[in-house]
């Protein structure tokens, strides 16, 4: 007998949808239809000869001088690319470059003083624009400030806040004295917080009081403390006031106030720190197949060169525009391409700190509207929620000034790539589906908009000087049309280099699966599944391994197992991701009681709990399946991938492998009820 409960649904459409389920957009999609971009695009944009590709083959690795040249080096790079370690490559070596001069003075020292560098937009109306001088005089007082309180070069500063300005400062102020930053996405739970300050061995910590979702105001500042006090290090905090009367905090020993430091400071000038090109810019946690999160090393010459290559190649991104990457700073995409990118080419860059339905269903296009957006990027997860409330929305906003909109996270299905094409984009702008990872640093799989054409639902090509393939499990070629795994047979500057403090991990967990090391043949394994056609285009099929992609967040299934299996009353449990026609995946979580436990309403309660204490709301399973069993093969290995097809309401395949084949059909019988 085995027993579900529901979690939270996702909103229900309140329209019609918008979809457009007309014939024409039917047959359009069965046709595969692709699109070139328009004439006008092509003339304007960055990259649009598509000799490229050639060029860098023929040039590589020195192609990637194309990338360094957007950089302002205080000492130019010896040699491009040192491999005589590997996979522990080296990028740009003897070069030294500081990522906050990149980002800021440079603009400043040539006329961009007073041009928006950052618009932010709060969620109950205020906005606040820095200019590139207004967030240069910032950032040099925090700095100031952070070294004040101690903090040397090389020092892991964590930041643990949500979408306001003073996040991508405190970036920028780590990266001019050169303390490398750890980020912690806000959403992430207290627990989750303490688990990466100790791995990092983090002794300064800048968080906030609170912030504002969907009007209320949340208190963050009561989830920082309860993660500080399971640190081990002795920690110095600073606190933003964000909230101001709206909630009032209290500081405690060795805890300072945001705004007092950045007075007390004032007017200060720091020098940025010349780092070596293989100094380590930043720290991010990522998930992968074990329980404990990855801390991917990304250093400051090659991640930033290759953050502002692809800015500059794919989201053709000018200093005169406007541009809106509708992600959070706490993930890779907002470091790569809301900061670090669009900041080092001297853009003007737009923040949201609210969610795209408050206080209505169309406070993007609002935002859009209003600020004259040319570039915006956002994901799978969010478009196809749009396409559920409907076109009404933004056919109500003048969306005329877009001219480029891009995807990343997940895969997007042909029939939102074609919703966000026509209603979004006018039928008139390109569309990049960029695929990459926290590892990568920046967009490998992608068109150039100024270039190739695009084809919905396929990534497209790899980015020039980017070797991807698709093989199958022993590392042979695919023909095109099959399933293989997605590898990557070159090394790139934006590459992670190392998993912080455990290089073991690093190369057991990339690099072991497809290199010949006695040939010293190094292939990177991102853990994805794919499929190649004719023109060379890849589609992404998603993970291979135990991570779900969540709304586009990445979750490891291990780390929800192991929250859920320290519940008491849990005796095992088994995670994995079914398919969610707006998540992309949604968590299922297959629990067994321990003899004697009941699986009432306030168990499931305390499991979906406990997964929140230990990760986060992000991670709150769709569905808690009660079962005395889980299947198993003989060997006594759980069948992930018939729990993934029972969640996914698939056909079950072949069971007669299976120890306990009777346990499926009750399983499946309870899932569908
Ligand atoms: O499975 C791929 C998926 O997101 C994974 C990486 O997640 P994360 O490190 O959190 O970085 C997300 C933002 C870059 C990949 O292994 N993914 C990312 N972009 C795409 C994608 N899947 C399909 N299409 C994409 N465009």
């Amino acid at each position: 007998m085995v027993s579900i409960f529901m979690g939270e649904q996702p909103p229900e459409p309140t329209t019609d949808g918008g979809t457009d389920s007309g014939e024409e957009l039917e047959a359009r999609l069965a046709a595969g239809e692709s699109y070139d971009p328009p004439e006008s695009f092509v003339e304007q944009a960055n990259v649009n000869d598509p000799e490229i590709y050639e060029e860098f083959e023929e040039n590589w690795p020195d192609c990637w001088e194309r990338a360094a040249d957007l950089l302002t080096w205080f000492e130019d790079y010896e040699t491009v690319l040192e491999d005589d370690d590997a996979p522990f490559y080296r990028w740009f070596t003897g070069g030294e470059v500081n990522a906050s001069y990149n980002c800021l003075d440079r603009h400043v020292e040539t006329g961009g003083k007073n041009r928006a560098a950052i618009k932010w937009e709060g969620e109950l109306g205020e906005t606040r624009t820095y200019t590139y001088g207004d967030l240069l005089y910032e950032v040099e007082a925090f700095a100031t400030a952070l070294r004040d309180l101690g903090v040397a070069e090389d020092d892991v500063v964590t930041l643990y806040m949500p979408m306001i300005p003073e996040l991508p400062i405190a970036m920028l102020a780590c990266a001019r004295i050169g303390a490398p930053h750890s980020v912690v996405f806000a959403g992430f739970s207290a627990d989750a917080l303490a688990t990466r300050m100790n791995a990092a061995d983090s002794e300064y910590l800048v968080t906030c009081d609170g912030y504002y979702r969907r009007g209320d105001a949340l208190n963050h500042k009561e989830k920082a403390d309860k993660g500080l006090r399971g640190v081990e290090q002795d920690v110095e905090t600073v606190i933003v006031d964000r909230l101001g009367d709206e909630l009032n905090h209290f500081l405690g020993e060795h805890a300072h106030d945001y705004d007092e430091l950045v007075r007390a400071h004032e007017g200060a000038s720091v020098e940025p720190v010349s780092r070596d090109a293989e100094d380590m810019l930043f720290l991010m946690y990522t998930s992968g197949t074990t329980g404990q999160p990855k801390g991917v090393k990304h250093t400051t010459g090659g991640y930033l060169s290759y953050a502002a290559w692809t800015t500059h190649a794919v989201l053709d991104v000018k200093p005169e525009d406007t541009y809106w990457c509708a992600a959070d700073i706490g993930w890779i995409t907002g470091h790569s391409y809301i900061v670090y990118g669009p900041l080092a080419l001297g853009t003007t860059t737009m923040m949201y700190e609210g969610t795209p339905d408050y206080p209505e269903k169309d406070r993007l296009w609002e935002l859009l509207e209003k600020n004259d957006v040319d570039i915006f990027y956002t994901a799978p997860t969010a478009i196809r929620a749009f396409m559920k409330w409907g076109k009404q929305y933004p056919e109500g906003r003048d969306l005329s000034s877009l001219r480029l909109l891009g995807t990343v996270g997940e895969p997007i299905n042909p029939r939102a790539w074609q919703w966000y094409y026509d209603h979004i984009g006018g039928g008139e702008c390109p569309i990049v589906d960029t695929w990459w990872q926290t590892e990568t640093g920046g967009m490998m799989i992608t068109t150039l908009p100024g270039v190739g054409e695009m084809k919905p639902g396929a990534a497209g090509p790899p980015l020039p000087g980017i070797d991807a393939q698709v093989v199958d499990a022993v590392g042979g070629p695919v023909d095109p049309g099959n399933a293989g795994y997605l590898t990557v047979r070159r090394p790139w500057p934006g590459m992670l280099r190392t998993l912080y403090n455990n290089d073991d991990r690093f190369i057991n967990e990339y690099w072991r699966e497809y290199s010949d090391e006695d040939a010293d043949e190094w292939v990177y394994f991102p853990e994805d599944g794919a499929k190649l056609d004719e023109d060379g285009y890849i589609t992404i099929l998603g993970r291979v391994d135990d991570v779900i992609n969540v709304s586009g967040h990445r979750l490891g299934t291990m780390e929800i197992e192991s929250a859920i299996v320290g519940v008491d009353g849990v005796a095992e449990a088994a995670v994995v991701g079914g398919d969610h026609d707006v998540k992309g995946n949604a968590v299922y979580a297959y629990v067994i009681l321990e003899d004697g436990q009941d699986p009432t309403e306030s168990m499931r309660d305390r499991i979906v709990g406990g997964v929140e204490d230990a990760i986060g709301p992000i991670a709150r399973p769709e569905a808690v399946v009660f079962t005395p069993e889980l299947p198993k093969t003989r060997s006594g290995k759980i069948m992930r991938r018939l729990l993934e097809d029972i969640a996914s309401g698939e056909e079950l395949g072949e069971t007669s492998t299976l120890r306990n084949p009777e346990v499926v059909e009750d399983i499946a019988e309870s899932v569908g009820e």
